[in-house]
């Protein structure tokens, strides 16, 4: 039996959740055009949709936000935010921004053109669409070994440096404004990367004289992976690791929904000053005024003191062996996921547990429909209705590599038996799952369909 690690916490508030009926579950599902983004959150009774900006927040942050000033320039919840992103991330500049892709948008406005070319191991879907909408090509070189769900190498985030050097060398470095990588790996089952990775991808960029850019939503889960399982980093603390990572770095864009355990919020961080000072115009324009960027005094406040407690390591050990648990024990019941667990998700993988369904049937849609018919419990597809597009040059539907349904985990959220939950129902799909059939769009947007298509049985 896996074992659960004692949450490093006491529960002082809490919200009801209400599991409606079948049939109840059932007219929702109708309603929604069977889109689980489309469903009342009320209606959901195990809410993992995602882990970001679905955190709780700690007394000492709801104290924190107390203590917001709420002053229109020069506030000082911006000097305390400040305080923590120079401390641990070492950027001398940065903008704080509504969220991750505010800041994807801000660099994308400043330094994507048309036709550029921008390297990632993977970009997640907002950072990719913020590329794509100034005409930019974001490009995903992650190692072969994220393809593969059942390969237990430990940093299946890493970025391949040969295909980035063939990749340079291709299009050319002047055709790449800049250069990411994202930690840990989102869109490839919340993999970690290495900071040997990270170092090699840094002196691959810098030979050319590409800046580079992490995105650094899941950072402190990164870093903790680090400190788990590469040599020479068990005695580093996570704030050390994190300052290597980042010393590497030209910049950062950041969702602080993810690790630093905030409701709302971002950063977009830099050491170029110039860039910065461009930086300032477009948030001025787009955000709010560089010392609020968008957001209230008090969201700064909750978001400096959640950067630490996201670093903290009895929360970090907690946190990893969650999900990590729910893995183990979906594993133990034959059910295929991505191996090994990530940080913040485990990825069910529907295109092994439900063969029969085809790709352009959408198997992760099946299973995302089915896990809310069987148990009001709300994951979100990650394959082709996410992912797959006709190709430019021919025309031809090209599919992702993988058909998975995430099951995100907020943060300082469930419960055990919460998880437990999830694995019965899991366990109730698998055994009928011959009966389950797949589905057809009846509306689908052109960009990020997935959040509001419509779908209907087959
Ligand atoms: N980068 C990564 C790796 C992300 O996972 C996200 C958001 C963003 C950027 C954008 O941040 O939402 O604050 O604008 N991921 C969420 C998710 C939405 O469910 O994985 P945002």
């Amino acid at each position: 039996m896996p074992t659960y690690p004692p949450e490093p916490f006491r529960i002082k508030t809490v919200e009801s959740i209400r599991l409606i009926s079948r049939e109840q579950r059932e007219a929702a599902l109708r309603a929604s055009g069977f889109n689980v983004f489309s469903l009342h959150a009320e209606d959901v009774y195990i809410d993992l949709l995602t882990d970001s900006g679905t955190g709780a927040m700690s007394q000492n942050q709801w104290a924190a936000i107390m203590q917001g000033d709420e002053s229109y320039a020069g506030a000082r919840s911006y000097y305390r935010l400040e305080e923590a992103i120079k401390s641990i991330f070492g950027f001398p500049y940065f903008v704080p921004t509504h969220q991750g892709r505010a800041a994807e948008n801000i660099l994308a406005a400043l330094l994507v053109q048309e036709g550029n070319y921008i390297p990632s191991n993977m970009h997640f879907d907002t950072t990719y669409a913020n590329i794509r909408a100034r005409g930019g090509r974001p490009s995903n070189l992650v190692i072969d070994a994220a393809d593969d769900p059942t390969s237990q190498f430990p940093f299946k985030g890493n970025m391949d440096i040969e295909k980035l050097r063939s990749f340079i060398h291709e299009v050319g470095e002047q055709q790449i404004p800049f250069g990411m990588i994202t930690i840990t790996n989102n869109a490839g089952g919340g993999q970690p990367v290495s900071l040997e990775n990270l170092r090699e991808v840094a002196a691959v960029y810098r030979e050319h004289g590409i800046p580079f850019i992490i995105d650094a939503c899941r950072f402190a889960e990164n870093a903790y992976f680090i400190k788990l399982r590469e040599p020479g980093y068990e005695n580093k603390s996570t704030l050390e690791i994190a300052q290597e990572m980042f010393a590497l770095a030209d910049g950062a864009t950041m969702s602080a929904k993810k690790d630093a355990i905030v409701n709302i919020g971002g950063f977009l961080a830099m050491r170029d000053e110039k860039l910065f000072q461009r930086a300032c115009n477009e948030l001025i324009l787009r955000e709010g005024f560089p010392t609020y960027g968008g957001l209230a005094g008090r969201d700064l406040d909750a978001m400096a003191t959640g950067l630490w407690e996201g670093l903290d390591e009895s929360y970090l050990a907690y946190r990893l062996g969650q999900t990590r648990y729910l893995g183990e024990r979906l594993m133990e019941a034959g059910i295929p996921i991505v191996e090994p667990p990530g940080g913040h998700a485990i990825y069910l993988d529907a295109g092994r547990l439900l063969p029969h369904i085809s790709q352009s049937a959408f198997p992760g849609q099946a299973l995302t429909v089915e896990l809310y018919r069987e148990g009001a419990i709300r994951g979100v597809e990650i394959g082709s209705v996410m992912f797959a597009h006709p190709s430019p040059e021919t025309g031809v539907m090209v599919y992702p590599s993988l058909e998975l349904v995430r099951l995100a985990i907020p943060r300082r959220v469930y419960t055990q038996a919460h998880l437990d939950y999830v694995v019965e129902n899991l366990v109730k799909i698998a055994r009928r799952r011959t009966e389950l059939r797949g589905y057809k769009f009846t509306y689908a947007p052109k960009l990020l369909r997935h959040f509001t298509a419509r779908f209907e049985p087959l």
